[in-house]
């Protein structure tokens, strides 16, 4: 799910092409992690926006630049100097990252709640956003698992919870602050 969610935000959506430069953000995320080493690999420029601690994690993922969301100065430099935002968090920081678009760049929003507001905001400012929902892609897969199994793409697991734990594993995704996916193992 969250290949196929990086791979149809970034190409069929986003239409990255190889030379433009994108901003990833939530970049060390379920998403966002796997959406760096595909648009790294398509020949993007790949901006990846995280905490300072997940700096070094996305530079060996393939990030040409890092970003820290949190430091609004290194944010406003990137104004008006992306083709395609690839937006993993929706919300104001959805909105604000509209002004770090060069004229015809484009915004995908991949939170649902928000993709509403933010295609809005756009059109106001003349800007183009498009919000999306993911869909099974049996050719789109099997190309993501034949990356995995050549070394080509990592999917990064920080922790795997038994399945009597699966509580917990919601607790820690409902921080918002996971590094790549957590797995649930149902046979423990
Ligand atoms: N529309 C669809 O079809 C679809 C499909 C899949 C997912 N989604 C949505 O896409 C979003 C991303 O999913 P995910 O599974 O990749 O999320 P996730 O793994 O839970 O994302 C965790 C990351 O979010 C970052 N983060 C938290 N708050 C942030 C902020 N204010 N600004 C920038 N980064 C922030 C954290 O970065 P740091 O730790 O570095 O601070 C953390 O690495 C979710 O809203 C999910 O519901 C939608």
């Amino acid at each position: 799910m969250a290949g196929l969610t990086a791979w149809q935000g970034l190409f069929e959506h986003g239409q990255l092409q190889a030379g433009e430069t994108v901003l990833i953000s939530a970049a060390a995320g379920g998403v966002g992690h796997i959406a760096v080493q595909l648009a790294k690999q398509a020949g993007a420029k790949v901006i990846a926006s995280a905490s300072a601690s997940n700096h070094g994690f996305l530079r060996e993922l393939g990030a040409d630049q890092v970003v820290d969301y949190h430091d609004s100065e290194a944010m406003d430099e990137l104004k008006g100097q992306l083709d395609l935002v690839f937006d993993l968090v929706g919300f104001d920081s959805g909105l604000s990252a509209l002004a770090l678009l060069k004229a015809g760049g484009r915004q995908v929003t991949v939170p649902t709640v928000t993709a509403p507001q933010i295609k809005e905001a756009a059109a106001a400012q003349g800007k183009t956003a498009l919000g999306m929902m993911v869909h099974p892609d049996r050719t789109a897969l099997a190309t993501l698992l034949e990356k995995c199994a050549a070394g080509d793409l990592q999917v990064h697991i920080s922790n795997v919870y038994p399945l009597s734990e699966g509580a917990n594993a919601h607790t820690a995704i409902e921080s918002g602050r996971t590094r790549g996916k957590l797995l649930l193992n149902p046979c423990n």
